[in-house]
């Protein structure tokens, strides 16, 4: 009995410190106290055999214990987050630089945040749909040479790849008529990444981004959304701007415009040179139609634009191409 007290002791010290504990269930003073079982008087076997049950139970206890200490251990060493391997002390295993988001995400965040700032909700767009929701709602008859302006990729099945942020357009109206009947008024601003099948060169890319604003309420005026674009575009640049807006010709708006402004003389521009932005305009009845929207009850103005555009002219960039280039030393000019 006084051994196995004393294998006891022992066993439970070391279970405390072993980085294995289970083991400590095979050592041979562990094991040899069961043989001694046979050589005791039958009427002793009883108490001992009880006493050893006893001390495997204690050290199974211990073990479980220490177990769970290890694993808590463990989880705590891991930094998953750290640039170099601190679990095993050394630090610079690996060389590592300090990453940045890509200058479109922060430019996008950047648009939606003074959208939704003005009350516009905001909506991602998609990167596949079908041609009901990139043409035909949107007021383009089959066969329509406007449908050529837009070099839309499609897939053998007859998706398409949208090449305007506009085929956000029909869902928004259908997801706020409720809104409007119920006196409110639909205010969405859809972004994302849009697909054109063009030549590239420095101002022309098959993919970019756009962002495009859906109004619509009982007495929409174009004098609202050109205050609103105006508002967006001097936040936006941090600047007092000139604009303007000249005719221009897309099928889900009537009258149709492009807007422009004039280059600020703090980035680079002359007296007289207009850039133009985006496209826009009173959204036409047959949209609003498209949407179970009545058009004699209600009035809505869209614009749409690219990222692109108003980062370049923001920060000086002279070829679109070095967006989606993933070249380091144009993403590292963002750090
Ligand atoms: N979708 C048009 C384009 O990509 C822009 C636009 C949006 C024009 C909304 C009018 C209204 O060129």
């Amino acid at each position: 009995m006084q051994n196995i007290n004393d294998v006891r002791n022992k066993l439970i010290a070391q279970v405390a410190v072993s980085d294995n504990p289970r083991d400590l269930l095979k050592v041979p003073e562990f094991k040899q106290l069961y043989s001694v079982i046979s050589t005791l008087p039958v009427e002793q076997r009883g108490a001992y055999g009880k006493s050893i049950n006893e001390l495997k139970q204690a050290l199974e206890a211990a073990i479980l214990s220490r177990e769970a200490e290890l694993e808590d251990a463990t989880v705590e060493m891991i930094d998953i987050t750290a640039p170099w391997d601190v679990n095993t002390g050394q630090q610079n295993l690996l060389s590592t630089e300090q990453g940045t988001q890509h200058p479109l995400t922060l430019e996008l965040e950047l648009i939606v945040d003074i959208f939704t700032r003005m009350g516009f909700e905001a909506v991602e767009s998609r990167q596949i749909d079908d041609d009901h929701h990139m043409f035909g709602s949107l007021n383009f008859p089959e066969n329509h040479p406007a449908r050529d302006n837009f070099d839309t990729f499609r897939t053998e099945e007859g998706f398409v790849s949208p090449a305007h942020t506009s085929t956000m357009q029909n869902r928004i109206l259908i997801e706020g008529k409720a809104k409007l009947e119920a006196g409110g008024q639909i205010a969405a601003v859809s972004y994302g990444r849009v697909f054109r099948n063009e030549d590239l060169d420095a101002t022309h890319e098959h993919t970019f981004y756009q962002y495009e604003g859906v109004f619509v309420s009982k007495d929409a005026t174009l004098g609202q959304m050109l205050g609103t674009l105006r508002s967006f575009f001097e936040i936006y640049y941090d600047q007092k701007l000139k604009t303007k807006t000249q005719p221009a010709y897309f099928p889900f708006v009537e009258p149709g415009l492009e807007f422009a402004i004039e280059r600020p003389a703090a980035l680079n521009g002359k007296p007289g040179e207009w850039l133009e932005m985006l496209g826009c305009g009173m959204i036409h009845p047959n949209v609003l139609a498209a949407a179970g929207i009545d058009s004699t009850k209600y009035r809505g103005f869209a614009w749409g634009g690219g990222v692109e555009r108003l980062a370049m002219l923001k920060y000086g960039i002279e070829d679109i191409r070095h967006f989606e280039s993933g070249k380091l030393q144009f993403l590292r000019k963002f750090l």
